[in-house]
């Protein structure tokens, strides 16, 4: 029997479709030709809300709409866009995806740094524009030779990428609000501080109120005329505006950033320029890391219908060996 009602939020991969709708009794919601009419009717029978992908903000009153929610399965380890505090006094429990993408975002992340600090997209360019035979060899680029990188948020996808760094011979630092006694990394308290003393400034923390805007015009000032800020985190951390300013007034050198404050949306001066490397949002986004961030979204909505515990819940919503509505 199928017990449990999902809902999709929007189309994503088939993976997840197929697999619920397989077991329990799947709406998909982009499908409705009047939303407001269906969840009239079924939004008090929805009990799970499965999403595929996408950051649509997902509120108070959002979750207001489904009077008997139990869980949302969100697809990606960031959840900057669910108020899941709001979710917790609901008793609403918010799922997330990680660990299954920490390699692919830290090879996204490596991949990055070094076509931002030796320029490979720009000389790439130069050689499909004829200008290599027109105009002789693609000027030298900046090294990665002798640089300290510092990272902001040495986490799960934080550490994947230290540990690549670690093998091309570079010195790491690293900011959090927490010192970890068994890193052999420097920690530095400040940001700032750390910004002053790396050249290349990788941020890989959480987005939300707590970093909104956190890399702004003082952190951009110290990391310096020879400073490259690489953002895979999430868009809102850094001050599109005071980037955008440090990059023309060469306060940093480079960005490579491949997340945004408004996406898909990017700003034309950030495109204009010839010191950014512009990524449309691809961390995790392989085809095997996708289905595997897919099937724990899956695993997740399949393990609550069968009266299971949730797999992965967001530290805001710990299983607490019931659900939050005293069930
Ligand atoms: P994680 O394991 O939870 O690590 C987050 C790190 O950030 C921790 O070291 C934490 O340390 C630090 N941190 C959290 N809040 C902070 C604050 N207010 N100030 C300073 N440091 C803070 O998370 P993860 O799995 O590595 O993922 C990190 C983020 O990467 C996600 O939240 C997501 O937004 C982003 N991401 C992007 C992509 C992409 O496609 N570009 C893909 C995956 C993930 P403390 O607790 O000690 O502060
Ligand atoms: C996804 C991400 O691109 O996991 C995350 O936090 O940013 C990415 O892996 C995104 O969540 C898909 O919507």
């Amino acid at each position: 029997m199928k017990s449990l009602d999902v809902v999709i939020t929007a189309k994503g991969m088939d993976l997840i479709e197929d697999q619920l709708s397989a077991r329990l009794s799947v709406h998909r919601l982009w499908l409705e030709p009047n939303p407001d009419l269906w969840l009239a009717e079924w939004g008090p029978r929805t009990r799970a809300i499965a999403m595929t992908g996408g950051h649509a903000r997902i509120d108070e009153p959002y979750m207001r709409q489904f009077p008997n929610l139990e869980v949302i399965s969100s697809f990606g380890v960031g959840y900057d866009n669910i108020d899941a505090k709001a979710a917790a006094r609901l008793g609403v429990i918010v799922t997330n995806t990680p660990g299954v993408l920490d390699d692919e975002v830290a090879d996204t992340t490596i991949g990055l740094m070094i076509m931002t600090v030796r320029q490979l997209p720009q000389s790439e360019q130069y050689l499909r524009a004829g200008e290599w035979t027109a105009k002789g060899n693609f000027p030298l680029s900046p090294s990665l030779r002798g640089r300290t990188v510092g990272i902001f948020g040495l986490g799960r996808i934080g550490k994947a990428i230290a540990k690549r760094i670690d093998a091309f011979g570079l010195p790491i630092a690293y900011h959090s609000r927490h010192a970890q006694p068994d890193v052999p990394y420097r920690y530095y308290a400040s940001l700032v501080e750390m910004a002053k003393a790396v050249d290349i400034l990788i941020v890989i923390a959480p987005g939300g109120p707590a970093t909104h805007h956190i890399i702004n015009a003082e952190v951009l000032e110290a990391l310096g005329p020879d400073g490259v800020l690489i953002n895979v985190a999430r868009g809102s951390l850094v001050d599109e505006k005071a980037l955008i300013e440090a990059l023309r007034n060469k306060t940093i050198l480079a960005a490579g950033l491949d997340v945004f404050e408004h996406e898909p949306s990017v700003p034309q001066e950030l495109i204009a320029l010839a010191n950014t490397v512009l990524l449309p949002h691809v961390g995790s986004a392989s085809v095997k890391t996708r289905r595997a961030m897919a099937q724990c979204v899956i695993d997740n909505v399949l393990a609550w219908g069968d009266g299971k515990p949730p797999l992965t819940p967001v530290p805001e919503t710990p299983w607490q060996g019931r659900w939050g509505r005293g069930g």
